[in-house]
């Protein structure tokens, strides 16, 4: 995150002796990205973070892709994907590319018997039913409907459900995830006209410092491998770090709609972004104030990205049909635009209740196994005009 934060016991100075109370030192670990060119913490551990005991498993969980070139439009039910126990296993990745992977997942149980650390991804979580804490060795979150978790690379977490009923869309992205930096100044710092500022961003204030030593179990995610690693010591050990890269929390709640006369563009609903996608809230907000405006958006050409639409919650006024927890994918070609009626429907109208998720991604998407199932296979054929 490009602020700067701090958390717990740091030394005056960075890489200078910091010492325990039995006057052996803390072990202290630069957490970077992007090379040492990108944001970075300095973290103080209880125990050295290198001791691996273990490699136990290695297996492969990159997902089964059924359509590598995809031209059509989805729509995917996606409250059709099972709840499962295992945060992990209940993981289902439903469109991928090389940058980036849309995962939906209904964990029943909180992830505690385990660590899990990805070191391929960003990972942004969006939580659409279900509370907890989201656990990490960089401090602690606590989470409810509507919020959207950033878990840069890296961070080792756990974490605790509330209920059984959960409802996650989590994007992993290969590339960091950013706020948007026409939004910031030279600085970092959110300008006035970004929808939502560093008061609505959420940092751990609360610091897990266990010091245990024994056999832990860290999932450790590489190339879409999963490493069963065995750490000797407790991997939540952190004293205190500082620096500008932590896990952090947004809700869809805070983040302020920008409205006009007339449509606005889709650049307006962008929270977040990398160099590979963009990724965007529709909020509840008042309809264009135009006398003639029509507040259902143009027919568009998606001729430079895959658009991804998950809609949470309220009525989305340019789709027929649409529930919460679908997905659609308008791919890269091809146009797109307001279902017949939906443009005569909006006239007049003057808010939306509309909550939903944009994920547009660059490169083309991969409709893996897990996808094509849940789509109803007739969504393409949805722009016809009756007879
Ligand atoms: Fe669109």
């Amino acid at each position: 995150m490009p602020f700067y934060h701090k958390l717990g016991k740091i030394p005056p100075k960075r890489h200078t002796q910091f010492r325990k109370p039995d006057g052996s030192l803390y072990s202290e670990e630069l957490f970077g990205t992007v090379g040492f060119d990108g944001m970075y913490s300095n973290i103080y551990h209880e125990n050295r973070p290198t001791q691996v005991k273990e490699i136990k498993k290695q297996y492969h969980v990159a997902p089964k892709i059924a359509r590598a070139n995809n031209m059509e439009s989805l729509k995917l039910k996606g409250f059709d994907v099972k709840p499962e126990n295992d945060y992990l296993d209940s993981r289902k990745t439903v469109l991928t590319n090389s940058d980036c992977s849309i995962i939906l997942a209904a964990p029943q149980q909180s992830l505690k018997n385990y660590f899990y650390k990805n070191t391929d991804a960003d990972e942004l979580l969006f939580i659409h039913k279900g509370s907890g804490k989201l656990r990490t060795f960089l401090g602690n979150l606590d989470f409810k409907y509507g919020d959207y978790l950033l878990v840069p690379r890296g961070v080792i977490y756990q974490i605790d459900f509330d209920t059984e009923d959960n409802r996650l869309l989590i994007v992993e992205s290969r590339n960091p995830i950013y706020t948007p930096k026409r939004y910031r100044n030279w600085f970092g710092q959110l300008l006035e006209h970004s929808p939502f500022c560093e008061r609505d961003i959420r940092k751990p204030q609360e610091l897990e410092t266990h010091n245990e030593k024994g056999e832990f179990l860290v999932k450790v995610k590489k190339q879409d491998d999963i490493f069963e690693m065995v750490y000797a010591k407790h991997p939540f050990d952190v004293v205190g770090y500082d620096g500008y890269n932590f896990p952090y929390a947004l809700s869809i709640h805070d983040f302020e709609p920008i409205t006009g006369r007339i449509h606005q563009p889709p650049p307006v609903h962008q929270t977040f972004e990398t160099s590979a996608m963009v990724i965007c809230s529709f909020v509840p907000r008042l309809f264009d104030y135009h006398p003639n405006s029509i507040p259902a958006p143009y027919n568009h050409s998606n001729i430079d990205s895959d658009e991804v639409l998950y809609y949470v919650d309220g009525d989305f006024m340019s789709r027929n049909d649409i529930k919460p927890g679908y997905i659609t994918l308008h791919p890269a070609g091809i146009v797109h635009g307001p279902h017949p009626g939906a443009a005569e429907r909006s006239i007049g109208k003057t808010e939306t209740e509309e909550l939903a998720v944009m994920v547009d991604t660059f490169k083309p998407l991969q409709v893996t196994e897990d996808g094509l199932k849940l789509s109803d296979g007739t969504y393409y054929q949805s722009w016809l005009e009756k007879e």
